[in-house]
């Protein structure tokens, strides 16, 4: 999940697509690789300093198996949390071997272990992004196969998009073939404003193949999940915000055999 925009939805859209993803019976991990923490905290999980984190995974290689908490309020879901010590990683893995990386070894790691020891297998990685395009954005491009872009609809939304994207083309030619922009989803729709409306269709125009149907709508429910440490999928389940997560979540697993395809 990226746009180097801070304030899109990444966050949002990472913890209530996987909630989607996981009621519908999906065994889904989130990483928290932003050290505000924020998808942290709105999974419920623990992320005070000193809790084994990212941080650890990245910087000290710890094991990834030894940071991942299950979701209290959302079987099938599992977190890697984002501590404050996150901070400092972007500048301390500019001096470390394979700092591009590190997450990648890390899953790969994990997910073979599992594996190893017969245990389910994990449908969907979901890795939150912070606003940069720095090394822990950069080790997130390298451990995914999409990229999944929240726009949101407001004036200067596909502003710094065309950085993003050639970003994701140098990782692409260089460090991950496999990586590309195969969703990109909406936010914050007011459909009350012209001027939602038309950035809705300049990013449909652009990215006709990409855009999800699904927009999600601006909601004051979504935006204060968080502070319940809970998704606004068990928040509060009926709201328009939450539908409309379910339905963006279930278009992403629907064209899933599609984009494997053309990937
Ligand atoms: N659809 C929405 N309706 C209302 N508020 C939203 C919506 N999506 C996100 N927000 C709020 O907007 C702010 C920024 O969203 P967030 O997901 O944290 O963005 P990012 O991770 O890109 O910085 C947060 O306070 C969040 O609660
Ligand atoms: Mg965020």
């Amino acid at each position: 999940m990226a746009n180097q925009k801070g304030g899109v939805g990444k966050t949002t859209t990472t913890v209530n697509i996987a909630a989607g993803l996981a009621q519908s019976g999906l065994r889904v991990l989130v990483i928290d690789n932003d050290p505000q923490g924020n998808a942290s905290t709105a999974l419920g999980l623990e992320h005070r300093a000193g809790t084994p984190s990212i941080y650890e995974v990245l910087v000290e290689d710890e094991p990834l198996e030894n940071t991942v908490q299950a979701c209290p309020t959302v079987p099938g879901l599992y977190g890697v949390p984002a501590t404050i010590d996150l901070s400092g990683a972007e500048i301390e893995l500019v001096s470390l071997v394979s700092r591009e990386t590190r997450l990648r070894r890390a899953l790969d790691t994990y997910l073979a272990r599992r594996e190893e020891r017969g245990e389910e297998r994990i449908d969907y990685v979901l890795v939150d992004c912070p606003p940069s395009l720095g090394l822990l954005t950069v080790n997130a491009f390298v451990v995914g196969r999409e990229v999944l872009i929240p726009i949101q609809c407001e004036y200067y939304a596909l502003e710094g998009l065309s950085q993003l994207l050639k970003t994701i083309e140098l990782i692409k030619a260089h460090l991950n073939p496999q990586l590309r922009v195969s969703t990109i989803l909406l936010t914050m729709y007011d459909g009350r404003t012209n001027l939602a409306q038309q950035v809705a269709t300049e990013v449909r125009d652009h990215f006709p193949d990409q855009t999800l149907r699904t927009t999600v709508p601006r909601s004051v429910r979504i935006s204060e999940a968080p502070s319940h440490a809970q998704t606004v999928m068990t928040y509060d389940p009926g709201s328009t915000g939450s539908l409309a997560y379910l339905e963006a979540a279930r278009e992403l697993a629907e064209r899933a055999p599609q984009r494997a395809e053309q990937g």
